[in-house]
């Protein structure tokens, strides 16, 4: 198996603020693709500025709200469902951002926040688990105030599934039905626009998004196998571990960017 080193994760001239983060630091939260890359891209379609109120839904471990709270200055709220909020508080007060952002364990249908409380949601890499109901995002724009903006990065597939007609077998194989969530850059464009409750200000697909989660994955497979953390990994069908890192690894290699992506979808709260 190819293993990426460390310092290949070190781009500044693709990705200048993700670049200042410790990539084993990033390894030892890691739970799908790099998670600062993603946002650091999505970020440039939002206008995220010092002293915002931001919740970063579905954190995980906590990266991309440290990202938020160092980068922009913002006061985050961290919110997650499978993460217990003590071992992301953990996190964020090691990295000395404790007393900016606050960890929460909530399930993102049933979110304990004032309506109208926050400047900007983020998600990245959690949307596609629980936001592609007809439902969500009416119930979601509620926690922004007027003008408030969303941001989402999500795995995405450049055609639809029910377009293709079957989800292509070398991704089933890895994510399963899952892969029905992974939607393209314009349904979820439409699925925003057509409520009437946001204007949606960018969709699109992260050019080589595939090169970059491959990356990622090479280099968690190199630091797992190395013991560092044997049991973390990516979340997938294909569990977390050796095997689950070389399935991602196969998936990709597979897919060299045929059908998988990154969607990045940005909008406002009319
Ligand atoms: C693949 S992890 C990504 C975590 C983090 N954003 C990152 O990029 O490292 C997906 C996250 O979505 C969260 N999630 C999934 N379903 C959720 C739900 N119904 N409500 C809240 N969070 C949820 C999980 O708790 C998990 O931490």
């Amino acid at each position: 198996m190819i293993v990426t080193s460390l310092s290949e994760l070190v781009r500044p001239d693709r990705y200048p603020r993700s670049s200042r983060y410790d990539p084993a630091w990033l390894l030892g939260l890691d739970m799908g693709p790099h998670p600062l890359w993603l946002l650091e891209d999505l970020a440039g379609g939002l206008e995220l500025r010092p002293g915002m109120r931001i919740l970063d839904l579905g954190s995980g471990k906590g990266a991309t709200s440290v990202f938020l709270a160092r980068e922009y200055g913002a006061e985050v709220v961290a919110a997650d469902w499978w993460i217990a909020a003590e071992e992301a508080a953990a996190v964020f007060a090691e990295a000395g951002v404790g007393d900016r952002v606050e960890a929460v364990r909530a399930e993102a249908h049933a979110l304990p926040f004032e309506e109208a409380s926050f400047d900007a949601i983020v998600s990245v890499d959690a949307f596609e688990y629980f936001g592609t109901a007809d439902t969500y995002l009416p119930y979601l724009v509620r926690f922004l105030r007027p003008g408030g903006q969303l941001g989402v990065a999500t795995p995405a597939l450049t055609r639809e599934v029910r377009e293709l007609g079957a989800i292509p077998p070398h991704i089933r194989e890895v994510v399963g039905w899952e892969a029905m969530a992974w939607h393209t850059a314009e349904w979820w464009r439409f699925q925003w626009e057509i409520t009437g409750l946001v204007d949606v200000t960018s969709a699109r697909l992260q050019p080589d998004a595939w090169r970059d989660w491959l990356l990622w994955a090479r280099a968690g497979a190199g630091y797992r196998a190395a013991g560092r953390d044997a049991d973390a990994g990516p979340d997938n069908g294909a569990g977390a571990g050796a095997d689950g890192d070389r399935a991602v690894i196969d998936m990709l290699t597979a897919d060299r960017g045929a059908y998988l992506s990154f969607a990045l979808v940005t909008a406002r709260r009319r």
